[in-house]
């Protein structure tokens, strides 16, 4: 029988709750109540341990399997077999495109890579320093004033516009806000190369009249982007999909999603496993540093390691380390690779790491790719921020057409002081 049944021994009453899909309705609680006048039951569960806010056909995880699938196809295999466009096109639509819809999602996307000739200008008006993830959240949210058509958001040919362009102009808003920093001047997009070609291109050419990015890095970022794609619910898809339960146009609640995507625990991690190899600084030094780790002093964690999902090795890691010997072929080893390797193999023998089911993610190695491939550390984020903007559409279109979803309005316990006198200024001590 798939019910729970729940004696509330406040009063002795037997409720009976349907089970579904593992799990019971939060609001079937509610009828569970102390007193007639009591509010009902709640459950308590802070940063969403056990909580499922929604029901979603796109990607499926096994943590302790250490299992990944796009719409059912197992990520290995996507990323052998597939590019960014194709997976990108399978996470929105939900299958795999024949030739003709791939031909037409390619040309839709390709057309839609040009950004608006001010986003220069206000480009030009960040601090000279400026960290290219803040310019890049900045300037994805100000796309909403560019295109206000977007906040037909159930309007469906409307909404797949702004897939589109969202898709599309990412990578060039990722340039921009690259060269930005560094003073080169803006390249536009190359419409007759392919998706992770043309970023290279936007990121890379310098005066020649044609850029010709390397297959194999180009390949490479391909399956980068591939494996960052989508990953269910995490920070920043929870972010999209609350920002967007409000109905807000998709450009600003995927500003706030690449916000959320920035922190350090979340797509900062493979700029901060960089920093840590370079203050790590040679092999010596790692049983220290794992020490030190260990006893939590400076809040330090090994970065790149641990998942609230993985259990097990995270399968994008598996697939970045067979990649990373064919871009280390063209580019050269990685110095921090070394590094890299004798933190995760100490790591791995490590009780601490192991009771706690610590393994690497898909942040501890890729960094060292991007680095290799010349994407300096601060473009870290961003460039997760590219590909995952596939999952974060998508997930936004889901939850948009989803008639069980409201606009995203979580409970409290409220902790404060109870109602009290107001006490005027000269009363106070
Ligand atoms: N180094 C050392 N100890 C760790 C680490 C780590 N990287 N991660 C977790 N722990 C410990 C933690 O201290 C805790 O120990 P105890 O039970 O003694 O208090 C235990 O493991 C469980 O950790 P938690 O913080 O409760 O786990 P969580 O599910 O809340 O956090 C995480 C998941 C990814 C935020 C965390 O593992 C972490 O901070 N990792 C480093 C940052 C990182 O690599 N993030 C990238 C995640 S993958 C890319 C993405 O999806 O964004």
């Amino acid at each position: 029988m798939n019910t729970l049944t729940i004696v509330d021994n406040r009063t002795g009453k037997k409720y009976e709750l349907p089970i579904q899909d593992g799990t019971i309705r939060a609001m079937d609680l509610r009828q569970i109540k102390a007193t007639q006048d009591d509010f009902g039951l709640m459950t308590y569960d802070p940063a969403f341990m056990n909580t499922a806010n929604c029901k979603s056909a796109i990607t499926y995880i096994d943590g302790d399997k250490g299992i990944l699938l796009y719409r059912g196809y197992p990520i290995e295999k996507l990323a052998e077999e597939s590019d960014y466009l194709e997976t990108a096109y399978l996470i929105v639509f939900g299958e795999l495109p024949n030739s003709a819809q791939l031909k037409t999602w390619t040309h839709e996307i390709t057309s839609h890579t040009m950004l608006h000739e001010s986003t220069k200008k206000f480009i030009e008006g960040f601090q000279y320093d400026a960290h290219p993830m803040g310019i890049f959240l900045s300037t994805v949210g100000a796309l909403s004033t560019f295109y206000p058509d977007a906040k037909q958001i159930f309007d469906e040919s409307g909404r797949l516009r702004q897939i589109h362009r969202l898709i599309a102009k990412v990578p060039t808003i990722a340039a921009y806000a690259f060269r930005r920093g560094i003073g080169w001047p803006y390249v536009y997009p190359d419409n007759d190369l392919s998706f992770t070609a043309n970023f290279l291109n936007m990121m890379f050419r310098m005066t020649e009249v044609r850029f010709h990015a390397n297959p194999v890095l180009t390949r490479a970022l391909d399956v980068l982007f591939i494996l960052h794609a989508d990953h269910e619910q995490n920070c920043s898809t929870a972010a999209m999909r609350a920002i967007g339960s409000s109905h807000v146009d998709p450009y600003s609640a995927l500003a706030g999603a690449a916000a959320a995507l920035y922190g350090p625990l979340h797509g900062g991690a493979n700029e901060a496993v960089l920093r840590m190899l370079n203050e790590i600084g040679s092999i010596d030094k790692v049983p220290d540093f794992i020490k030190r780790v260990k006893s939590g002093e400076g809040h330090n964690r090994l970065m790149g390691f641990g998942h609230r999902v993985y259990k097990s090795y995270d399968p994008r890691a598996k697939v970045i380390k067979r990649i990373a010997d064919n871009v280390f072929d063209v580019t050269g080893k990685n110095p921090l690779l070394e590094i890299a390797l004798e933190l995760e193999r100490i790591a791995l023998q490590d009780d601490y790491f192991v009771t706690r089911k610590l393994y690497p993610n898909v942040d501890f190695y890729s960094g060292l790719i991007y680095q290799a491939m010349g994407l300096p550390v601060e473009m870290f984020p961003v460039l997760f921020a590219i590909p995952r903007t596939a999952g974060w559409v998508a997930q936004w279109q889901e939850m948009l057409l989803d008639p069980e979803q409201k606009i995203a309005r979580p409970r409290q316990i409220y902790t404060g002081p109870a109602p009290r006198e107001y006490v005027p200024l000269d009363k106070r001590s």
